[in-house]
């Protein structure tokens, strides 16, 4: 009889966005003629912007005609779209990151989940509490997370970094050392970030201590204080102790387009081996690449009009999350986040837990938010807000909230 991985087993619930999309659902069906507004997932709600599509539809007509059709992708992405980013992202931040250490892929998520193929058994894994549910779920999958315990609603073999308003949402080092730390940064949930005289501490942390730093940099794009960094390798030696994800949703819209990259330094070392020639390895046995359209697509979001057209975006959504923050203070409510990160952190009224709160904003005000608690026990009190709904609905849920 054949065997099933039984780490599935141990997973609690299902996944918390495919939670909250079961309760609406049964919300919509049972109240069709309620308008409801989701301020939950953080999905994007504007179109691709206007060279992105050009893009698209000219990587279509090369894909219907024989001297410019393309097969396979290259193993770890086209080189266009590798040097470009270089280019970008990398170069003017004086980061030394060369175009083969970049690995383009479908996305963030896929990564910052597949990655925890190249790690063996037995390594430490530290979160910070809230944190991104991916990062947990996919350690568990691959057996690294212990028993969970559903009283705590942590697991045995997890460190956990509480970020909580007494430490601003920062994480501090555990007093167990972590072989892998993930750090996500502009923060999702709780929209908070690290200058980067703190990130340093932590790159530090990491060479000294032999951990390495997996470091999620999807909102980087929202970053808007200066001393906050856009990448971790703006910090002296991330290179022996960091890897990097990125991903195009949230900067230009492809959260339903799929494209997104890892950049993984050859100096990043365990004793001899390079973890990029693993993820290398692992890059051509299981995956095939992004469609080159989609490369292209994403080639077009760092021409001279991708950037401004991305950066309005950008900026529409950064107007959202000042409404919504201004409105809730205004209201009374305590809030953080939404100044670098589209995500706004508040704490829930009169003492409701999470879900209390998710069920009363569901049901009274027919709007849709992220219970704190689904990101972990330190998130129980709080709720997300997202600023990727459209101005209109973002103003109406505001007013409906504070009324
Ligand atoms: C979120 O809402 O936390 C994100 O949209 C989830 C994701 O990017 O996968």
């Amino acid at each position: 009889m054949f065997k099933i991985n039984e780490n599935y087993m141990k997973l609690p619930g299902s996944y918390l966005f495919s939670t909250i999309a079961k309760k609406v659902n049964a919300y919509a069906g049972a109240n069709p003629d309620k308008e409801i507004i989701r301020l939950g997932i953080g999905d994007v709600t504007l179109p691709l912007a206007p060279s992105v599509v050009s893009a698209l539809h000219s990587a279509v007509d090369e894909m219907a005609d024989a001297s410019t059709f393309k097969g396979y992708a290259p193993d770890l992405g086209y080189e266009f779209l590798r040097n470009t980013i270089v280019e970008n992202d990398y170069a003017p931040r004086n980061c030394g990151i060369k175009a083969d250490e970049i690995f383009i892929s479908d996305g963030a998520k896929s990564d910052s989940g597949n990655i925890v193929d190249i790690f063996g058994d037995g390594n430490i894994i530290a979160v910070t509490d809230p944190v991104y549910p991916v990062y947990v779920d996919t350690n568990a999958m691959s057996g690294r997370t212990g028993v969970y315990n559903q009283e705590t609603e942590m697991w045995s073999d997890v460190v956990y970094m509480p970020c909580i308003k007494e430490n601003n949402f920062t994480p501090e080092f555990p007093e167990k050392t972590p072989d892998i730390i993930y750090l996500c940064l502009p923060n999702n949930p709780t929209g908070t970030t690290l200058p980067k005289s703190e990130l340093q501490k932590w790159v530090d942390y990491a060479n000294e201590n032999g951990s390495v730093i997996i470091f999620d940099a999807a909102y980087e794009a929202y970053i808007t204080s200066e001393d906050v960094p856009h990448s971790i390798f703006e910090c002296e030696g991330a290179k022996t102790c960091a890897m990097e994800i990125r991903s195009f949703s949230k900067n230009a819209g492809f959260t339903g387009t799929r494209l997104g990259f890892t950049v993984i330094p050859h100096e990043l070392k365990c004793g001899d081996i390079e973890l990029h020639s693993l993820w290398a390895r692992r890059h051509g046995t299981k995956f095939n690449g992004a469609p080159y359209i989609i490369q292209k697509a994403g080639e077009a979001v760092y021409s001279e009009a991708g950037k401004k057209e991305t950066l309005d975006q950008v900026k529409y959504y950064m107007n959202n999350a000042k409404i919504i923050r201004e409105g809730l203070i205004k209201a009374g409510y305590e809030v953080f986040g939404g100044v670098d990160a589209p995500y706004i952190w508040m704490k829930t009224p009169d003492k409701m837990t999470s879900w209390e709160f998710f069920d009363y904003l569901l049901n009274e005000k027919n709007i849709v938010g992220t219970p704190g608690s689904g990101f972990g026990p330190s998130g129980e009190g709080y709720f997300r807000l997202t600023a990727f709904g459209s101005l209109e609905n973002t103003e109406r849920a505001i007013k409906r909230i504070t009324e």
